[in-house]
């Protein structure tokens, strides 16, 4: 029996797509499948979702992976372009750097742009990468400089997306379009909670990441509740059970004691395959459908559950940290972080296991 397991659905993955689709009518579906597809497995997801138009990742040798892996979709390199080499790589292999710096455009000057098809990020207030959106005209000035290059697109990213009263949203979408005017290029604005709430930030092309995984990218939701299934379920076995007597304490520390004579069991998880150690006591874990909270410090291999309301746990049964049934997002509330975190911190401790629950 594995240890540690993160069953990835490829059914799920199409689903979240589908809502992708459903939301955005009409739009162009970039995936965002940096960091490995945010920790569940790049090629896997790729093929999963084949219907996407393109995927997004965050740098060239991220890229080049799934090039020579076989992806022959449009791949977009979000950040990291360093220099000519860079851009002799995506020239030579067909990504499509985003730029988002002056040093790049001299690099782009200096490669001359055969083959290269490229998108300008642009900075409506984020402030991180991009160009003020009031070069806009400028940029497209010197590219037009350059006739070998080709503009993919225009792009910004969106700050408080997550939060569907904040008006900061709004007014990037207005400054990126007023920056904009009628040059040419596509446009793309919306990341999930841009897909998920803010229609007006739809524009030609939307970069859904997290939504395609199942979890929620909006404040205080959870991803069933945005009709998003998990595509990671991570489960790990019981390893021992014991009772323990009122007022014991639990594990490193003894951060917690024991409220009355009680079962607890033991979960062969820990951080050591990238459970977060700063869970608290009452981190939701599933055993038989039923929630039993976490008690006590997360160790390295081990963390231990209060078993009180489930007492037909025995060896041998699988819980649920995250996943099917318990939803990503309430964990990471619980544990003080998002759900990006949780997935992409994973460790290759863990045992992937790719399904396809639909065919
Ligand atoms: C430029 C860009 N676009 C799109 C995304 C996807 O965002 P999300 O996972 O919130 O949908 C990201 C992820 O951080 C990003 O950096």
């Amino acid at each position: 029996m594995s240890r540690v397991r993160a069953t990835v659905d490829a059914a799920a993955l199409r689903h979240n797509l589908a809502r992708v689709r459903a939301c955005a009518p009409g739009c162009r579906v970039v995936a965002a499948i940096k960091a490995d597809a945010y920790g569940h497995g790049a090629f896997h997801v790729v093929t999963a979702l084949a219907d996407a138009d393109a995927f997004a990742v965050a740098t060239v040798d991220e890229a080049l992976q799934l090039r020579w892996a076989g992806v022959s979709k449009p791949l977009i390199v979000l950040s990291a372009i360093r220099g000519v080499a860079d851009l002799t790589a995506c020239a030579e292999h067909g990504l499509q750097p985003v730029l988002h710096d002056a040093t790049q455009l001299a690099a782009l000057a200096a490669h001359g742009g055969q083959g290269l098809e490229v998108w300008i990020k642009l900075d409506t207030g984020m402030n991180r990468l991009g160009f003020p959106a009031e070069e806009a005209g400028a940029l497209h000035r010197r590219l037009a400089a350059l006739p070998a290059v080709r503009l993919a697109g225009w792009m910004t990213h969106l700050a408080c997306a997550d939060d569907p009263d904040d008006p900061a949203t709004m007014t990037q979408v207005r400054r990126f379009h007023a920056a904009l005017g009628d040059l040419p290029g596509e446009r793309s604005i919306a990341n999930s909670a841009g897909i998920l709430a803010w229609p007006d930030s739809h524009a030609d092309n939307v970069r859904p990441g997290i939504m395609l995984y199942g979890a929620s990218p909006l404040l205080g939701r959870d991803g069933p509740s945005l009709d998003l299934r998990p595509a990671m379920t991570l489960t790990a076995p019981l390893v021992a059970r014991k009772s323990v007597a009122a007022g014991e304490a639990i594990g490193y520390g003894a951060t917690w004691r024991a409220p009355e004579d009680m079962p607890v069991g033991l979960v062969a998880i820990g951080y050591g395959d990238g459970y977060p150690r700063h869970a608290p006591s009452g981190t939701p874990v599933l055993v038989h459908g039923k929630r039993v909270p976490l008690v006590g410090r997360v160790s390295m291999d081990l963390i231990t559950v209060d078993l009180r309301d489930c007492p037909e746990a025995e060896v041998g049964d699988e819980a649920t940290l995250w996943g099917e049934g318990l939803p990503v997002d309430e964990v990471a509330a619980a544990a003080g972080t998002i759900a990006y975190e949780l997935f992409c911190r994973l460790t290759n401790r863990v045992e992937f296991v790719y399904i396809d629950s639909e065919r």
